[in-house]
């Protein structure tokens, strides 16, 4: 009902205006407000289960796994534990490898996905540490888990899924910095910068959410097109996958997610005039690498619009469209980039008159096969 949607349109557009208070919600009672010191519980309780583990697999569905593949990136830089990143439906069905010693994070929204409720009981029966990921209290896959973290970030009503996805990455990224500081992994004074940052993104997001006129007004120019190329490299990679993901959803234009880098082995033969491409190209390690693949785009003729860091001016002078971010670290720029991201995919659905919350032949939870 129009009440339940707190006066806007759609559940989407409200799920993703509430995003810096449902990462408040997320990070509290985890992270304490004086100190830089973070408490996920049930990391502490399985301490020697984490701190242990010779390799930890992550298996998800959809929007689930693209947050899996940031917790990869996460626990090997911080944790230094080898992470596999893989589809319940594959891995449930593929034979894989599972140790005893390894720890089996299983995403999930609803906590009812099939295969990945499938998969968590296959790494069961093999005798893993299974950890679970959910948002839903006493769903099925929260139940099936040895243990488990809630991300805390109420009920995600749309089909695309918004606010579930910066929860599952800032869990991930509580996880990850958790282990890493039991393992000692990660140096202390490191390891306070990083807990800093994430205090801080509830913050950047209400930033970030004052461009949604602008993207608004933008999403316009870009309604017609057919096809949409959406690039990032390192931890924006997955963000750009999601973007990708987002657009095809609830727009039901054909969207393609790529590692920017990768793209000449492939996509770049799609580029032409009619071809936009959205490129996260945020002030990291990696933007000079970046602003090269813009620029063979460029060469291309393709419509850029890139997500760049606030004060940006060289890709300002390449790219079509730029929007900006606030600076945050590195590791938790896809929190931040995945934002104008989701307002692209909405606002460019709306102009198409999609029906939003809940697009054709998609499910908010698919407990079938
Ligand atoms: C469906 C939903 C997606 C979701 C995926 C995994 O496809 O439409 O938004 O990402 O399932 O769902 P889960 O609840 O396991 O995260």
């Amino acid at each position: 009902s129009q009440l339940e949607k707190g006066g806007y349109p759609h559940f989407m557009l409200k799920e993703i205006y509430e995003q810096p208070k449902t990462l408040l919600d997320c990070i509290r009672g985890r992270i304490n407000v004086e100190g830089n010191n973070i408490v996920l519980s049930g990391v502490i309780d399985n301490r020697d289960k984490f701190v242990r583990a010779s390799r930890i697999i992550i298996v998800a569905c959809g929007t689930s796994w693209h947050a899996a593949l940031i917790g990869e990136y996460l626990i090997e830089d911080w944790c230094r534990i080898p992470v596999e990143v893989e589809y319940a439906s594959e891995f449930r069905y593929r034979n894989p490898v599972i140790h005893a010693d390894d720890v089996v994070i299983a995403i999930s929204q609803s906590g009812e996905t099939a295969d990945t409720l499938a998969a968590v009981e296959l790494a069961k029966s093999k005798g893993a540490f299974i950890y679970g990921i959910c948002n839903v209290i006493g769903s099925s896959i929260a139940r099936a888990t040895h243990s488990g973290s809630y991300i805390h970030v109420g009920p995600e009503i749309g089909v695309a899924s918004t606010k579930a996805f910066t929860g599952q990455v800032t869990v991930l990224s509580m996880l990850a910095l958790t282990i890493a500081k039991e393992k000692g992994s990660i140096p202390h004074k490191k390891y306070e910068e990083k807990v800093q940052a994430l205090k801080n993104i509830p913050a950047l997001l209400t930033e970030v959410l004052k461009q949604s006129d602008k993207i608004k007004e933008l999403s316009k120019i870009f309604t017609y097109a057919h096809n949409f190329i959406y690039l990032g490299r390192g931890y924006n990679y997955p963000a750009a996958l999601e973007g990708a993901l987002k657009l095809k959803e609830i727009s039901y234009i054909h969207a393609e997610g790529y590692p920017a880098a990768e793209m000449k082995h492939g996509p770049i033969a799609l580029i032409d005039t009619e071809m936009p491409v959205v490129v996260i190209a945020t002030a990291d390690r990696i933007y000079e690498k970046t602003i090269s693949n813009i620029q063979e785009i460029k060469a291309r003729k393709g419509k850029i619009i890139a997500i760049v860091t606030e004060g940006d001016t060289v890709v300002k002078d390449i790219a079509d469209v730029c929007i900006e971010v606030p600076k945050t670290i590195e590791e938790f720029e896809p929190i931040v980039s995945s934002i104008p991201l989701q307002l692209l995919a909405y606002f460019i659905a709306v102009n198409k008159g999609r029906d939003v919350d809940q697009p054709r032949n998609l499910a908010k939870s698919v407990t079938v096969e």
